[in-house]
């Protein structure tokens, strides 16, 4: 058995790179739809079914665990799918909820009443269809009041960074943190709220200025999911072998997941 990570493409890595870091003993199994991204461009149904089929095919990789590490599968389809879908011994989790309660300064899984932040005014950078769920307000507001969230939906910017065009990427960013700005000029706090926006993180600290605490799921979710782990301990990976499944070509795919992190990576057809 091993620990699933899902993602539309191939930002999810940063998730799993950082896991994989933290979890040396755990074997992962990566699946990218990259055939179907970017998600962030879909609609909410569309993502529902793309976002099942894969994480039926995970399952089927012994992964009873799976780790949504797409914001966008996360806002759109976790809810509907832990509330109408996943069987009892499975689990899907998410990433906004340890984004949210590092925000709060919660502790993973408190439970408590909404209650006041230091953070009142946040930037939340997404995909167009996290920042049109609104599933990062609703889950907030079951953990904070008298916060201020600001949505930027940061068009053209995960096609940029999965093309490899980090000029493109760069003056997006810093176009896509002018017009947060002109909404929001003093937020005290931004979310990376997507998978590939992690690998822009100097950048958009830099337009947003060192004031700013920039929060990210590559550093949040690895002890999340260490923390989960240790208190479900049946759903630990036993086998020792990570695998990259694309629903892409992975020649391709895998060419361009080595040189985002960096180091050799094999991608296998889904
Ligand atoms: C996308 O597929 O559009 C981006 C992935 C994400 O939202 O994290």
């Amino acid at each position: 058995m091993a620990v699933g990570v899902f993602d539309s493409g191939l930002g999810g890595l940063t998730v799993l790179d950082a896991a994989a870091r933290r979890l040396p003993d755990v074997p992962f199994v990566y699946f990218g739809d990259n055939k179907h991204a970017p998600y962030g461009v879909r609609d909410a149904e569309d993502i529902y079914q793309l976002t099942t089929a894969a994480v039926e095919r995970l399952w089927d990789e012994g992964c009873d665990l799976v780790v949504l590490a797409c914001n966008t599968a996360s806002a759109a389809a976790l809810r509907r799918m832990q509330e109408t879908w996943v069987p009892r011994d499975k689990r899907v989790l998410g990433v906004f909820v340890p984004l949210i309660e590092a925000l709060t300064e919660r502790e993973w899984g408190d439970n408590s009443p909404p209650r006041e932040v230091a953070v009142q005014h946040v930037a939340l950078f997404a995909t167009p269809a996290t920042v049109r769920s609104r599933a990062f307000q609703r889950e907030l507001a079951f953990r904070a009041i008298g916060v201020d969230v600001e949505a930027q939906a940061c068009g053209g910017l995960v096609d940029a960074i999965e093309e490899g065009d980090m000029i493109l990427a760069e003056a997006l960013v810093r176009s896509h943190v002018d017009a947060l700005k002109r909404k929001m000029p003093d937020p005290h706090a931004a979310i990376l709220g997507c998978t590939h926006y992690p690998l822009m993180f100097d950048i958009f600290q830099d337009a947003l200025g060192p004031e700013v605490k920039l929060f990210s799921q590559a550093d949040l979710v690895p002890e999340s999911l260490a923390d989960y782990l240790q208190r479900h301990p049946a759903m630990l990976g036993k086998g020792t072998v990570s695998k990259f499944l694309t629903t892409g070509d992975p020649a391709k795919v895998s060419r361009h997941a080595t040189g985002f992190l960096k180091r050799q990576i094999t991608f296998e057809a889904a």
